[in-house]
């Protein structure tokens, strides 16, 4: 096939920033899940026929675009080869439709998920807002999934190469099923893990998403114990991570970490999106024409950045560097990327900032963060984790 000519290959920055701004500089006009949908109905349809030729060849060009190698920003961490520290968070794939291709978008690892064990449609709709001025959403989908089983179908059906022998790490997150009581999470957690570990690089427990009732009473140590106990039992069990929510006293942070770090799991990923309105209780959600405090589901996207960048902190004094941590929460820059590892967070993800910026977003993160340790003298990313290193202009 001839090469696309810089004439005609419009960068995917520009065609993003045509399309989406007008879009996404409101908050009303187009309804912000029905745009996700669109999107992902068309990358199922990419990651189904990545191998055909023109299909491939995009994929060459998004890759080219999007991909920045560099040695500096490999390391292993849990056992898996990470490319660059950068990750999809959880909820934008939760079915796993484009796992072969996240990679394509310059990602080092992406997380696919929540899933649960039954099917489930979530709440009712509109449970999705953008909060343009503030590059902010709230949502409060609820585990809108097709299942575990399903998940396993989409994957199989891609012909995804199994963990270590192929290119993108995946992580997979598991929650609850809603009908499940809460005293019966542990089994239903299993049923999911045992049903997708053999897809997965690491499997992550979330008991913190905000929009399924009850659930993030397993972040109690007790119960948090016993579920981590169940899962490790599972037969051929992924490097097992714990999300927590960012709302959490300073004790229940120190809680948590200490189970996790007795139980050895791989690491911990801070943070979900809040149930605090960190200081927009009274903005107007014009789509509902209610309050956001007046409003329920959880925050995420820049207003989130301070309080996830606080726990990162917190965490890191409690466990040291000896316990991966995975930063979240408002990052859409390469300086709040680079304070979040300066800070201790091994590996980073974004949803929000990704959404608001763009796809371009991702390498902008990346030279930044290569710039960064070449200012401080670090040769390789895993020296800046929790070094304190500040941002140099
Ligand atoms: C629409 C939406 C859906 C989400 N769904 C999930 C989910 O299913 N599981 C999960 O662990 N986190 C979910 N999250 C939380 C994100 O993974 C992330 O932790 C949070 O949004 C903070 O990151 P951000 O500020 O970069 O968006 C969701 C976030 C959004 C905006």
């Amino acid at each position: 096939m001839d090469k696309i000519s810089p004439r005609n290959f419009v960068s995917s920055e520009l065609l993003y920033k045509q399309l989406f701004h007008p879009i996404l500089s409101r908050d009303d006009g187009i309804d912000a899940e029905q745009l996700t949908d669109i999107a992902l109905k068309s990358l199922k349809n990419i990651s189904l026929y990545r191998r055909w030729p023109g299909i491939s060849y995009l994929l060459t060009q998004l890759s080219k675009e999007l991909q920045c190698q560099d040695k500096k920003l490999e390391q292993t961490i849990f056992g898996c080869n990470f490319r660059n520290p950068i990750g999809l968070a959880a909820g934008f794939d939760k079915n796993g439709i484009a796992a072969s291709i996240w990679n394509n978008f310059g990602f080092g690892f992406a997380e696919i998920g929540t899933v649960t064990w039954y099917p489930q449609i979530g709440n009712p709709k509109p449970r999705l807002f953008r909060l343009s001025q503030e590059k902010a959403a709230l949502n409060r989908m609820g585990f809108n999934n097709d299942g575990a089983m399903t998940m396993r179908k989409v994957l199989e059906k891609q012909n995804i190469e199994l963990p270590g022998s192929r290119e993108t790490i995946i992580g997979i997150n598991l929650g609850k099923s809603k009908i499940t009581p809460l005293d019966q999470a542990e089994e239903d957690y299993a049923l999911s893990l045992e049903m997708l570990s053999i897809y997965a690089d690491y499997i992550v427990i979330n008991v913190s998403s905000p929009n399924t009732p009850g659930l993030r009473k397993l972040q109690d140590s007790k119960k948090l114990r016993r579920l981590i106990q169940k899962l490790r039992k599972s037969k051929n069990c992924p490097p097992l991570l714990v999300k927590i929510a960012p709302d959490l006293e300073d004790k229940e942070i120190d809680e948590v970490a200490e189970v996790v770090f007795e139980e050895g799991l791989a690491g911990i990923i801070a943070v979900n999106t809040s149930l605090n309105r960190l200081g927009l209780e009274n903005r107007l959600i014009s789509n509902t024409g209610k309050l956001l405090g007046e409003e329920k589901g959880g925050l995420s996207g820049r207003p989130l950045c301070n309080r996830a960048l606080q726990i990162i902190k917190r965490l890191r004094l409690k466990v040291g560097n000896e316990l991966p941590l995975i930063g979240v929460g408002g990052i859409d820059s390469p300086q709040s990327s680079w304070e979040r590892i300066a800070a201790g967070a091994s590996l980073i993800q974004i949803y929000t900032g990704w959404i608001f910026e763009g796809p371009a977003l991702v390498p902008k993160i990346l030279k930044g963060l290569i710039q960064q340790l070449d200012l401080h003298g670090f040769n390789n990313i895993s020296e800046a984790i929790g070094s304190e290193a500040p941002w140099i202009q």
